[in-house]
């Protein structure tokens, strides 16, 4: 059990690469926090660096109120497992599950003792005798996080454990680690690219882009409070749907105009996004021009029969039908354009350019279809085109199922 706090942690390898650019997290005692982000946004460095496998470029990393920065990885007692799990091939089971206990001197008898308790709870006490060569990849990866828990460390990190697994075995080894994670109550730092696992694994969930962490919180903060583009855009699956606007003062209230669609903003906007008032070019402290980004997750849309004159309502054609049995997603050309951010250092996580609207699964939509979509405004997220930060809701978006 351990409390771990990073303090500014930058790395910057040889030939300039900044792989962590002044990350500040604290992991409480016994939490469970995974790590997203797109490929080489340094997921892996930062686990590396925790387990004294990479030396600091500065700041500083502490366990339970101790500086580690310059303690080998074996005096950390930290465990680590990864997706390349490599367990000895000429030793059993049961070898490979005791064998830190071993390398420590611990006496026989509790080596017997403890690694046959990890290796019931992971359901490997009838392999014992067994070598990897006879084993499943299922029961491999099982082994593997058996001698990373055997000697119970006061923090687990674990780098993509299930990437390896096909789906059946990736849900099944999920609810594992939950309930391994109940009995233990380690500490764990747990990187993962599948959104699934993200969401229902971790107590809180850090993102990360280009080195710099953007947000930390439980899965339902980042769900309905993300705060900018990027985290919005990572965080949901299929992702929020994105696009550049601009809010008009009306008679009567603000309308958002993206290409030829002109729709009010619902009644009481300013309550719920106190944050756009000064942003409608009402005032001569409009903020640039009006200017936004705005959101809208694939469960804000409703498929309607025909165009009334409801003017949140775009025609436009069915590009790709997804039924998925009780779920049906329809990727579209949105009239407006979808946004693309216009940084020059943007990553390869951009936003794709088809939207993605939800619709009835029994609704009788094909590829090639034109469909008329409703737009729920009172769904949306507004952001900053310049900072791309989140202009906040007083009431977070709507909880829809995601
Ligand atoms: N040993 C290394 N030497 C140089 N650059 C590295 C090294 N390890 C990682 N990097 C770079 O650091 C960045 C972060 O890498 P990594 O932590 O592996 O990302 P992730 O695990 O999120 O995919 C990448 O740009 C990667 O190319
Ligand atoms: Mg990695």
């Amino acid at each position: 059990m351990a409390e771990l706090v990073l303090r500014d942690v930058t790395k910057v390898f040889k030939g300039g690469v900044v792989a962590l650019d002044h990350v500040n997290l604290t992991v409480h005692d016994g939490e469970f926090v995974v790590f997203v982000g797109p490929s080489g946004c340094g997921k892996s460095t930062l686990l590396r660096l925790v387990a004294g496998l990479e030396q600091l470029t500065s700041g500083t990393i502490e366990i339970d109120g101790r500086v580690v920065d310059l303690d080998p990885p074996r005096d950390r007692d930290v465990a680590m497992v990864f997706q390349n799990y490599a367990l000895y091939p000429h030793y059993t089971v049961a070898q490979n599950i005791g064998f830190s206990l071993r390398m420590r001197r611990y006496p026989k008898r509790e080596i017997q003792a403890r690694s046959l308790e990890t290796a019931r709870l992971l359901g490997l006490e009838a392999l014992m005798e067994r070598r990897p060569s006879a084993l499943s990849g299922g029961q491999r990866q099982r082994v593997a996080m058996g001698r990373a828990l055997v000697r119970q460390p006061a923090l687990l990190l674990m780098d993509e454990p299930l990437s390896n697994l096909d789906a059946k075995l990736r849900v099944a080894m999920r609810g594992e680690l939950v309930r391994l994670h109940q009995r233990y109550g380690t500490t764990t730092l747990y990187v993962t690219h599948d959104q699934v696992e993200a969401m229902t694994l971790g107590d809180r969930i850090a993102v990360l882009d280009r080195g710099r962490l953007q947000q930390v919180g439980t899965p339902e903060e980042l769900y309905r409070r993300p705060c900018n583009i990027f985290v919005a855009g990572f965080i949901g699956s299929p992702a929020m749907n994105l696009a550049r606007g601009r809010l008009v003062a009306t008679a009567d209230g603000v309308d958002l105009v993206a290409g030829p669609v002109r729709a009010p903003l619902p009644a009481g906007w300013e309550h719920r996004w106190p944050g756009l008032v000064d942003r409608t070019g009402r005032d001569n402290g409009a903020v640039a021009g009006g200017e936004v980004v705005f959101g809208l997750r694939p469960p804000a849309f409703t498929l309607v029969a025909s165009t009334t004159n409801d003017p949140s309502i775009i025609v436009t054609t069915a590009v790709t039908v997804e039924s998925l049995g009780d779920e049906k997603n329809v990727l579209f050309v949105p009239p407006f354009g979808a946004y693309q951010p216009d940084r020059p250092d943007a990553s390869d996580a951009e936003p794709p350019a088809l939207w993605t609207a939800r619709i009835d699964p029994d609704a009788p939509v094909h590829s090639g279809d034109r469909i008329a979509l409703r737009m729920d405004l009172t769904a949306a997220y507004f952001f900053d085109p310049h900072t791309e930060l989140a202009i906040p809701a007083e009431s977070p978006a709507p909880a829809l199922a995601s």
